[in-house]
């Protein structure tokens, strides 16, 4: 059994909270505090089951990791020739972004590794960095079909090489320029558009400088990494639901603090303002190499919009809750140029568009986005999350604008991404419940 979201009808969001820290800069940290000399002291870290995976992983790798207290991690890094090899596979659970990086940090390393997964991360592509990793010289097995698990073999001797990569992806990127720090001479990686920078912006804040020009960012082998504090903002990823949330529900007035609001994140502000949403941008400062800022969300009529391809690497986490306020905008929302969506934790195209269709949305599946018909009000429901957190929490928030109760299944995975977030929205005054 598998847990149930039932949420109440109708409410607003009112107050002020601070979601949890950033995935993909808790993940990197772990990563770089291990593999850097000296202590790193992690604060606002993600205690999300994606993050505790890669924690764990390392691990096993034979670094000590200690949690004086929770969302702080202390890591002795073992610098980059100090990991050892792991006694049983290493289970990456429901990331993508761990196993991606991991292989990245793995394939250069003197001893084998075997990665896992769950169900859904067996089912997502990883060619997309096997291929180019080995280029580098890297010797990675997947399944049949490209899937993992995955067998990478130690003992390769890697080497610098230029990629030109194919899909704007910031897994892919970061896997390749990890791959770098055990590559002899430079690993170049130029992306189609822009995406998530963040290891860029913390192999630099680690003492190792990272060449960057236009869509290219190099990293130089051998350069050791340094330890130091990280201070983790709140993820925008997950503030998105409530920013959602308050624009759509009428009374709502919401301050969401210290969110990171890294340029290549805030793909969602700038859809949402287009879409006519009332987000102010408040005392932004930077911390630790990356831009914070409290975001204050009061709800605004919103009006369906085409969504400018550019935007969409840069709020690609986001969609399954745009696509909430795009059904209760007037008028019509188009997305194309997303097919990514349709291998994240679920096929979040198809998946979206059957629990829009279940709260009376009418909608069109595209081969790489979704055509929305907004409505002044949605029904109620029972959705299927498919165990993919982004869409059990999007459904949840949903239901703000529903004439009746919005019934999720399969909820489990939100503690991947998002843990306490059914306190933190009641709190706020959405009425959800689980069991
Ligand atoms: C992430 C990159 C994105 C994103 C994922 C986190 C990262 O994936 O969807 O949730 O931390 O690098 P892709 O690189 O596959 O687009």
């Amino acid at each position: 059994m598998t847990t149930t979201f039932t949420v109440e009808a109708g409410g607003s969001l009112r107050g002020r909270l601070r979601v949890p820290g950033d995935k993909s800069i808790s993940h990197r940290a772990i990563m770089l505090g291990a593999l850097a000399e000296g202590r790193t002291k992690i604060t606002g870290f993600l205690d999300g089951e994606d993050c505790l995976a890669t924690l764990a992983a390392f691990q096993a790798m034979g670094v000590s990791i200690e949690r004086p207290e929770p969302n702080t991690v202390i890591i002795d890094g073992v610098g980059l020739h100090g990991l050892k090899a792991s006694a049983a596979s290493l289970d990456m659970g429901n990331s993508g972004t761990a196993m991606r990086l991991m292989c990245g940090v793995l394939a250069g390393q003197d001893f084998d590794s075997t990665l896992v997964g769950d169900a859904s991360l067996n089912r997502r592509p990883m060619r997309r960095v096997t291929e180019p990793l080995g280029r580098m010289g890297a010797r990675i097995d997947t399944d049949g079909d490209g899937t993992p698990p995955l067998r990478i073999h130690g003992g390769q001797s890697l080497r610098g090489h230029k990629h030109t990569l194919a899909v704007a992806s910031a897994q892919v990127k970061s896997a390749l320029l990890l791959a770098g720090l055990w590559s002899e001479g430079e690993t170049c990686v130029t992306e189609p558009a822009p995406t998530r920078d963040h290891t860029e912006r913390m192999l630099e804040g680690f003492g190792c400088p990272v060449r960057r020009e236009r869509r290219t960012a190099c990293v130089t082998g051998d350069t050791p990494l340094r330890a130091g504090p990280v201070e983790v903002p709140a993820d925008i990823s997950s503030a998105a639901f409530f920013l959602v949330g308050a624009s759509i529900a009428k009374g709502s007035d919401l301050l969401l603090e210290h969110v990171g609001v890294n340029p290549t994140r805030t793909g969602v502000i700038d859809i949402l303002r287009l879409m006519g949403a009332s987000i102010e941008v408040l005392d932004r400062r930077e911390i630790g190499g990356e831009p914070v800022a409290d975001l204050q969300v009061r709800w605004s009529p919103l009006r369906g919009i085409a969504i400018p391809r550019e935007l969409v690497p840069l709020a690609i986490d986001e969609f399954p809750a745009l696509f909430i306020a795009a059904a209760c905008a007037e008028g019509e929302t188009v997305l194309t140029g997303a097919e990514e969506l349709r291998v994240k934790e679920s096929d979040r195209i198809q998946v979206m568009a059957d629990g829009l269709v279940a709260l009376g949305v009418d909608c069109e599946v595209l081969p790489d986005g979704l055509r929305i018909q907004g409505r002044s009000r949605l029904r109620g429901g029972v959705i299927h999350s498919h165990g993919d957190h982004r869409i059990a929490m999007s459904f949840a928030i949903a239901a703000l604008r529903a004439d009746g109760a919005v019934t999720i299944h399969d909820c489990d995975n939100v503690a991947t991404s998002f843990p306490g977030f059914r306190a933190l929205a009641r709190g706020a005054g959405l009425g959800i419940t689980a069991s």
